[in-house]
This record gives C-alpha cells, structure tokens and sequence, in this order.
C-alpha cells in the first residue's frame, strides 16, 4: 500500500519467539502444558494464589533474561520515524517492545513487569516475585497481583485502541494466532474504517481469510523488511 499516513499495529506472542519467549499455542506452548482455567482466571486466583503467583513469577523471571529482537526493533524504528499517528497494540505481556524503544504503545493484557493491589487499587513496577505474598508498597496489605488481564477480565486501553482503528488506514497484525477476543476482532473493525490489513505470521491466523494481504514467515525476517519498505515512502 503507497502512502499510509496512520497505522495500527498489533502484535502477539509470536514476535517474542525467537527471543526465546514460549508462544501459548504452538505444541510445546504455554497452553500445552497448563491449562487456562488454572493459571488464568480471576477464580483460578482465588483458589489457589501460590499456583497462579508462581505461573506469573517464572514467566516474569524468563522475560527479563530475554532480549529484544530485530522485529522488535524494527517496530521501535518506525515508531521513532513515522511521522504519522502509529499505535503499537501489544497482546504481550513482556516488555520487549518498550526495552527495544517503542514509545507509542499500550499492553492490553497488561505487563508482567507491574504488580496491581487488590487492596488499594494502586499499582508499582514490579521485578521480583510476588509468590511470596509482599506487602503493597502503598497500603502495606499482601494484596499484590500481577497486572495481568485474565480470561473473563476487561482488556486495557480499548477507547483509545477503538479511536486508532477507527482512523487507520493501515491495520498491521504481527505474530498472533487470532484465537482471543477482543484483539482477534481488530482486523475487521480496522476494515469496517475503511484501512487496508495486513498480516506477518509464521502460520496463517485463524481470521487470516479478512486481510487484504498476509506474508508468511519469521517475524526477525518480515518485520524489518516491512518496516524498510514503509520508511522508504516517507
Ligand atoms: P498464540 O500462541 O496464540 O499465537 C502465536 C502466533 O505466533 C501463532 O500464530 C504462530 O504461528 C506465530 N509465530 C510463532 N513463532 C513465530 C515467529 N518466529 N514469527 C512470526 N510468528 C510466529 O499467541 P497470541 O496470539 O499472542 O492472553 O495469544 C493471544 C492471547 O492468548 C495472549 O495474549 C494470551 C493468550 O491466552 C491472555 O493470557 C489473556
């Protein structure tokens, strides 16, 4: 597509596999081996906190040994170049795209590095782990959750996404399956505003069949080779 002036770019787990990041549902995935209604829910919390807390603790500790990768920063390059309006629509719950230099960007499954008081509602940047039940550092309770969006909870951010789709005119989805809404939803209302849609994946997505275009492959292959052709019409 010549000439884009607004893009929304959403990326999922698969930008963060070749950082060493597991995905949820490729065979070996995170959803292999636990299941969601254990780890990922509101009640799954209530039932059995330590079980939960440790999932979050070991996925925290992972993401911090991981680095950014050429995909990761081939988005940073172009939210630092692109003169138009961009969104970096993350799924991710690591922090890859922030440490590789994105600035224009929002979790909507929140961040593994933030710890939110179930308490007092406030929360803190959080590195350590929250398995051994640490006290709030406003309230001083033991209330502390990962600032996670869990199955059956309200993703972040979905005014400010739904305003950036409505005035794309280029809607970029990289390394996600499809399989969870709201996001998986995206590429049709980005349509609906009248954006073309794009889709880098490894494998085709489960609504692959909405976007205008799809290139299959490596997200440290296609990534930066999209990114180089978009920079080169500025
Ligand atoms: P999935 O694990 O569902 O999908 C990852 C996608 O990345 C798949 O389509 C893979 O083909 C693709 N992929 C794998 N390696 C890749 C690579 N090197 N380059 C490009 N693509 C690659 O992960 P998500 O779609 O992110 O939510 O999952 C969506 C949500 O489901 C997550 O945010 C999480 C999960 O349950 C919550 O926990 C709320």
């Amino acid at each position: 597509m010549k000439n884009p002036r607004n893009i929304v770019i959403l990326t999922g787990a698969g930008i963060s596999a070749e950082s060493g990041l597991e995905t949820f549902r490729s065979s070996d995935g995170l959803w292999a081996n636990h299941r969601v209604d254990d780890v990922a829910t509101p009640e799954a919390f209530a039932r059995d906190p330590a079980l939960v807390l440790d999932f979050y603790d070991k996925r925290r500790a992972a993401a911090q040994k991981a680095m950014p990768n050429a995909a990761h920063d081939a988005l940073a390059r172009l939210d630092q170049a692109w003169p138009g309006d961009v969104l970096l629509v993350t799924q991710n719950v690591d922090d890859l795209h922030e440490r590789a230099g994105a600035q224009r960007l929002c979790h909507m499954h929140g961040e593994l590095m933030s710890a939110w008081c179930t308490s007092c509602d406030a929360r803190h940047r959080w590195t350590g782990a929250l398995g051994d039940r640490p006290a709030c550092p406003t309230c001083r309770a033991p209330s502390l959750r990962p600032d996670i969006v869990w199955f059956g909870e309200m993703p972040y951010h979905l005014d400010m996404i739904d305003r950036a789709l409505s005035q794309c005119d280029l809607f970029v989805s990289i390394g996600t399956s499809g399989a969870v809404y709201p996001a998986a939803g995206f590429v049709q209302s980005a349509r609906h505003f009248g954006a073309r849609t794009l889709e880098l994946n490894l494998d085709p997505s489960q609504g692959s069949i909405f976007f205008h275009a799809s290139r299959m492959g490596r997200a440290t292959d296609l990534v930066p080779a999209w990114v180089d052709d978009l920079l080169a019409e500025v």
